[in-house]
């Protein structure tokens, strides 16, 4: 039997020599227009290493992660319970996916994590948050024997077909021609409008985001309440996607758990499940929903795939949920977000360029608005003119420069900085943020000034490029 030695292959050395070629590789094999944007917004930094709520450079500078992989990071980058997990599991040779036999490790996180909702009954594993939405789709379809699917304008439940047929941005969806039938959407928080959808047919589902990703809009207990009671009265099942504002991120579990009462037909989870090592989701749902689907011995697997339930996978989801407990993080998430929010706030108020802050424990947006003053108002309305999307950026290219602090604008079009730290940080992590928020702030307010060149020059850039 031969054996491969690390003399035949060596992954650090590989990396080591070949890592000052990343941009050319993602330009040349990957996605040249990525590269691009990177390099226009600032944004084609060298990390080479992440720990916690912190990322290093090449030069050995230390950046505050505000933005934590889209929120796939709550436990923070390679948390060592999270790589011990990970080389135990690689020591117990597990046979690991023998398709055609069960193993323990599914049906151990399947179990903790129904003992956090109670009110299910089964969970359904995948490998991304797509995954799980087509998932729901296909239960809760099958289910009720109905197309119809109402979910929310500016939702975003992922990129492949189905999810992307339940997408409330317009733009994602240009130029793949068509979509599944059936989607109808309504304005987040509007029961009125959602009575309307639902007295219009059948529905199948509807789907919401207890706190809307995009623009950072957390849904009001009302609005919840109300939804879940329509999808009573009209047997549509309630999916709640906690893809994003799930595993503790807004202080609770769950930020369905918020609500008193409120009890969804399924929950969707996905992101830091993995530990941010092992992509992975799960889908809980009910087993009156399931016993549709999983209908009879010959449909056992009719809803599956190669790599669901995958070891690894499982014993990161085990381990995430261990930190998350034991580390005491849901919590953090909680006292550190009221904090943050607070801070935000009074930034708000002091600012001119300041509307709003808005969120929930650690998902948190800050929208800036139109300032009142001659000059800012009149570069203001010019640059959103041609371009709706440009100024945010403005603000989180100088995070990112001068502060070394890592943010996202929340969606296409908006005014939104969004906020998704770990749920590590600490109070000297929330000052360090807040006092370098008001700093840009301070600058942008300069007419003419470092901010508005920055997003003149931003224009220029998009429009050439975007031709
Ligand atoms: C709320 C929500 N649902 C679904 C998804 C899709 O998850 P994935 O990127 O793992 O497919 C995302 C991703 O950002 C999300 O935020």
């Amino acid at each position: 039997m031969s054996t491969v030695s690390n003399q035949d292959f060596d992954l650090k050395r590989l990396v080591a020599e070949r890592q000052d070629e990343r941009h050319d590789l993602c330009r040349k094999y990957l996605n040249p227009l990525f590269v691009k944007t990177l390099k226009a917004v600032g944004f084609d930094r060298h990390y080479v290493r992440g720990q916690g709520a912190w990322l290093w450079d090449r030069q050995g500078r230390r950046y505050l992660d505000f933005l934590s992989g889209y929120g796939m990071f709550n436990v923070g980058r390679n948390h060592p319970a999270i790589k011990q997990a990970v080389r135990d599991y690689l020591e117990l040779d597990d046979p690991w996916k023998i398709q055609m036999g069960a193993t323990a490790l599914p049906g151990l996180l399947a179990e903790k994590l129904l003992e956090h909702v109670p009110h299910l009954d089964r969970a359904h594993f995948t490998n991304s948050g797509a995954e799980c939405v087509e998932t729901a789709l296909k239960f809760a379809r099958c289910a009720t024997g109905r197309e119809r699917v109402i979910y929310c304008d500016r939702a975003f439940h992922g990129l492949t077909y189905g999810a992307l047929s339940l997408n409330g941005c317009q733009s994602f969806r240009e130029g793949f021609v068509s979509f599944l039938p059936g989607p109808v959407s309504v304005p987040y928080g509007e029961l009125d409008a959602l009575y309307d959808a639902f007295q219009k047919g059948p529905v199948a589902a509807l789907i919401v985001e207890p706190v809307q990703g995009k623009g950072v809009y957390p849904g009001t207990p009302s609005f919840l309440l109300g939804a879940q009671e329509m999808c009573r009265q009209f047997q549509a099942q309630f999916i709640v996607d906690e893809i994003q504002t799930g595993m503790g991120r807004t202080g609770k579990l769950f930020s369905f758990q918020h609500v008193p009462n409120l009890e969804p037909d399924m929950v969707l989870i996905a992101k830091s499940l993995s530990g941010g090592m092992v992509p992975v989701g799960a889908v809980l749902s009910r087993q009156s929903v399931h016993e549709k689907v999983f209908s009879r011995m010959d449909r056992c697997v009719v809803h599956s795939s190669t790599f669901g339930q995958g070891g690894l996978a499982m014993a990161c989801g085990l381990a995430t949920l261990h930190i998350l407990f034991e580390e005491g993080l849901i919590d953090n998430a909680a006292v550190q977000g009221e904090r943050l929010l607070a801070g935000l706030t009074t930034l708000a108020k002091e600012f001119e360029l300041g509307h709003e802050a808005r969120g929930q424990g650690l998902m948190l947006g800050f929208e800036l608005g139109r300032p009142q003053s001659l000059s800012l108002r009149t570069a203001w309305s010019l640059l959103h003119a041609a371009d709706g999307g440009l100024f945010p950026q403005a603000v989180i290219m100088p995070l990112l420069d001068r502060h070394r602090i890592l943010t996202q604008v929340a969606g296409h079009h908006l005014d939104v900085i969004k906020l998704l730290p770990t749920l590590t940080i600490g109070q000297a992590e929330v000052d360090l943020f807040l006092q370098a928020l008001s700093e840009v702030l301070e600058e942008c307010h300069r007419f003419p000034g470092p901010a508005w060149t920055t997003a003149k020059r931003l224009m220029k850039y998009a429009t050439r490029h975007n031709k």
